[in-house]
Order: C-alpha cells, then structure tokens, then sequence
C-alpha cells in the first residue's frame, strides 16, 4: 500500500475527533491527487482554474470557488500570498471544526507556517514530502487579521480603473504587451472576434472600440473571468469560463486576439502559446487573422509559419513582438 502523503496524514489524525459523517473542503485542489483518506469523509473539492477543474469533473464533487460550509477545509497555497491568505479568510469563515494550510517549502509554507502561529495555537503539523501541512481551530484566530487579509485579496478597481485582483495576471496595471497589440490593432479588427485567455479583459474592452460584430471572450482563471464581467457590458460580448483547448473547431471568427499564456503555476511552458496558436488556426474563418503579443524570446515562429500565410513579425518596445498572420483561404 502507498504511504499516504501528509495531507491524508494530518486529516487521517485530527478526522478521530469529528463525528463519522464529516466533510472537508480543498480549495485549489490538484488534479493529480487522489484524495483518499482512511476515514470516508463527504469531499468537495474548489479549482478555479477550468482545465484543472475538468480533470476534476470526473471524479469528484468540484466548483470554482467556496460557499458553504464545511468540518475541514484544506488551503493549498497558491502562487500569490495575497490570494492564499484570502484563502484562508473565507475558509476560516465556512468552517466549523479544522483549516487546514498545506504546501510545499517551495512555495513558502514555512512563512505561512510563521505568521499564524503567531495569530493562534497550531493543533498539528506534518512535515512531509518537501513541505509541510498544519492546521489550527478557525474559531480561535482573531477576526481583526481576517477582515485585512480579505481585503487585500478582494475584486476592486485597479489602477488602471478596471476590476481585478491578486492572482490574475498583471492585477495592478494593464501588461505593457498587452498595450502594445491593442495599439497595433487599432483600427485593423472587424466582424466575429475571439479573445482567448482574455485575463480581466482589457484587451476585449480596447477591440470593443471598433467596429466589430461579436466578441466571444474565453479565460480560465475564475476570478479573471468575473472580473472581465464587471469590466465589460457590452451586447455584443459572450463571456466563457472554459479551457481554450475545449473550444469547439466549427467556431468561425474573422479575427483572433490574444497574449498567450507562458506560465502554468511558477513553470514557464512555450507549449501553452503554441497550443493557442493551434486552436487560433482552427477555431478562424479561412482568411481570417491573428494578432498577438508575446515576449520575444518565446519560440512560436515555427507554428505559426507551419499555420498562416502574409506573416508579419514586429519588435515591439520592452522586449515584446506582434504577430499578424492570415489563415490560409
Ligand atoms: C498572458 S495572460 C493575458 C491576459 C489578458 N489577455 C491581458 O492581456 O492582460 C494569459 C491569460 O490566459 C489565461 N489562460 C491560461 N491558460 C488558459 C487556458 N487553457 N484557457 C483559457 N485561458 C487560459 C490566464 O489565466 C491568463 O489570464
């Protein structure tokens, strides 16, 4: 039998004292987990990220974000301490008996690990697997740090007069590449245009300024998509929380529009922008265009040679290019 990991072990320990019918809540659950834990508690797993959430489907009761409460809950720290101490506020709101803090060294779990048990006593840590999971009463921290570190991690407006928050990408300001395309597609979009991973939905906003049919906007991240919401009414908009890979083939747009991921979590991945030039391709009209921004080293030359014709590659300022390229008729 595999040794369990030190989740299954905290939870397997602190599980002794909770009537046999409990439930624990994981929030940013991995999808290659399998969560079995000795006891059989009612599990609900929270990923917020769609292709994530997906693989989830499949065996687990799983929803985007958290709104009821639970026995347990588990925070798995994410890449942002803002939007994890977040986390952690709104779990210790919905939990009635154990939050549970897990992750690795890597990702900080000893800062963690420091600033709450200055807050209130920590019932149990497992040390584990390059990381650690401890956990604590939510009744007995003070509401005072809770109300500051949901704050912080709240949707408001950000700089640049638009929603977003900690762990969407480029919160503060609008990303300089981003500005870059919207300045290059100035006055070029027209017809049915897709933005895929559309973030807090700035680019949409500036494409809206034209002359366009219908933009379907698609992103990932839960929180980005809400924020795209608040950001933008418009009826010419359909917002979708999706995984651009699922979007269906027959979608026929005139334009796409995108900054392609290059990030899953801290690991940089040139495959995610190549994968969202491949479904840039099918998802256009034949003669249909792409614009996109993404930073010059980033190899994505190869396919988009492999998928368009009349390419056009611009330098753009602070280490950016844009791409133009037509699909073939
Ligand atoms: C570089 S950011 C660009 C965001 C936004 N377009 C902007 O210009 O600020 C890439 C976005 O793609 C989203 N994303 C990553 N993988 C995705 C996927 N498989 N499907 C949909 N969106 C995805 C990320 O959440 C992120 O918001």
């Amino acid at each position: 039998m595999q040794k369990p990991d030190r989740l299954t072990e905290i939870v397997n320990q602190i599980s002794i004292g909770l009537p046999r019918q409990f439930k624990i809540t994981i929030f940013n659950a991995e999808a290659e987990n399998s969560y079995e834990f000795t006891t059989s508690p009612e599990l609900v797993l929270i990923q917020s990220f769609a292709p994530f959430f997906d693989k989830l489907l499949n065996r687990y009761k799983v929803y985007p974000d958290m709104t009821d409460v639970t026995d347990i809950s588990v925070v798995n720290i994410p890449k942002s301490k803002i939007e994890g101490f977040g986390n952690i506020a709104k779990a210790v709101k919905l939990t009635e008996h154990y939050v549970i803090i897990n992750g690795r060294k890597t990702e900080g779990i000893d800062s963690y690990l420091k600033k709450i048990s200055a807050l209130v006593d920590i019932s149990s840590v497992v040390t584990k697997g390059h990381g650690k999971a401890f956990c604590f009463d939510p009744k007995k921290i003070k509401a005072k740090f809770l109300k500051d570190w949901e704050e912080k991690s709240k949707i408001t407006k950000n700089e640049a007069g638009f929603f977003s928050a900690e762990g969407t990408f480029s919160p503060k300001v609008v990303d300089l590449g981003s500005k870059e395309l919207a300045n290059f597609f100035c006055n070029k979009l027209h017809g049915r245009v897709a933005d895929l991973g559309a973030g807090w939905g700035w680019l949409s906003f500036e494409a809206l300024k034209q002359n366009i049919d219908k933009l379907d906007l698609y992103e990932a991240n839960y929180t980005s998509f809400r924020c795209s919401k608040l950001n933008i009414e418009d009826k010419r908009v359909n917002y979708f929380w999706i995984d651009v890979m699922k979007i269906e083939k027959n979608n026929s747009y005139d334009v796409v529009i995108m900054n392609p991921p290059f990030h899953i979590g801290h690991k940089s991945d040139p495959n995610l922008g190549i994968n969202f030039i491949r479904k840039a391709a099918e998802i256009l009209n034949r003669g249909g265009q792409l614009f996109m921004v993404a930073n010059r080293k980033l190899p994505y030359e190869k396919e988009v040679n492999k998928l368009f014709k009349n390419i056009e590659i611009h330098q753009g300022y602070s280490g950016f290019k844009i791409i133009k390229a037509t699909k073939p008729i």
